[in-house]
């Protein structure tokens, strides 16, 4: 059978993490959270108290850094993180670190020969323009921003974090902006990526279209 690589792009809060995790979970595909590894760097970044600045620091701390996945987890320096990196903290962080041409090359190497030689779903900002450019799969995942901001804030809160809606909408906010504006590769639809807007679509319409789309083939 021929391969399935898929690849999602769309903004934070969009939902791409758990659509993905679905889809692959019917096709049988593997899921490639690419958000998580940008997110596992700005952690270390933190942990080690290393400057948020593209420098020699950096391109050090990167030589000595692994990333990978097992069973859902994501696993930094063969550490289990995938907790410790859902914080609002660590998602500005990774939003900071995502910035760096540095960090971007490390992390799209590893993704690509990630993508090289099994069934993947992947999602993140650049999957569709730069990572799987070649997928035969392509969707650019979005929602209203107040959408995304109540889902985010909902999933925040029943995680026991204290924040307010407001903090959490202007969080969403600055981060697409920083997204969508910084140098190296901004997030942008691909132009053969097909729009998917789940502001008013259930998980399973999102979920059952795409799957829909692949199947189809
Ligand atoms: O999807 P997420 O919220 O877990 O992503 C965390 C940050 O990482 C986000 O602000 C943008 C960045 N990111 C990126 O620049 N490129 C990707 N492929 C995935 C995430």
């Amino acid at each position: 059978m021929a391969r399935i690589t898929i690849a999602i792009d769309g903004p934070s809060g969009a939902g791409k993490s758990t659509i993905a995790k679905l889809v692959a979970k019917k096709l049988d595909l593997d899921y490639i959270d690419t958000g998580a590894m940008y997110r596992a760097v700005g952690y270390k970044m933190l942990k080690e108290g290393i400057p948020m600045v593209e420098d020699e620091t950096l391109a050090e701390m990167l030589d000595r850094t692994t990333i990978d996945f097992s069973k859902g987890d994501t696993i930094l320096d063969g550490q289990v993180v995938s907790g410790l990196i859902r914080t609002q903290e660590i998602s500005k962080a990774a939003s900071d670190c995502s910035a760096f041409a540095t960090v971007r090359k490390k992390l799209v190497e590893l993704q690509q020969a990630m993508g090289k030689t099994k069934n993947v779903i992947m999602d993140g900002r650049d999957i569709c323009t730069v990572v799987l450019k070649d997928a035969p799969y392509k969707f650019y995942l979005t929602a209203s921003e107040d959408e995304r901001a109540r889902r985010r804030h909902k999933e925040l809160v029943e995680k026991g974090e204290d924040i307010t809606f407001e903090k959490v909408l202007a969080d969403i906010k600055e981060r697409d902006y920083n997204d969508s504006h910084r140098a190296v590769t901004p997030l942008k639809q691909a132009e053969d990526a097909l729009l998917i807007d789940s502001s008013n679509m259930t998980i399973d319409e999102v979920v059952n279209f795409i799957c829909d789309r692949v199947n189809s083939r």
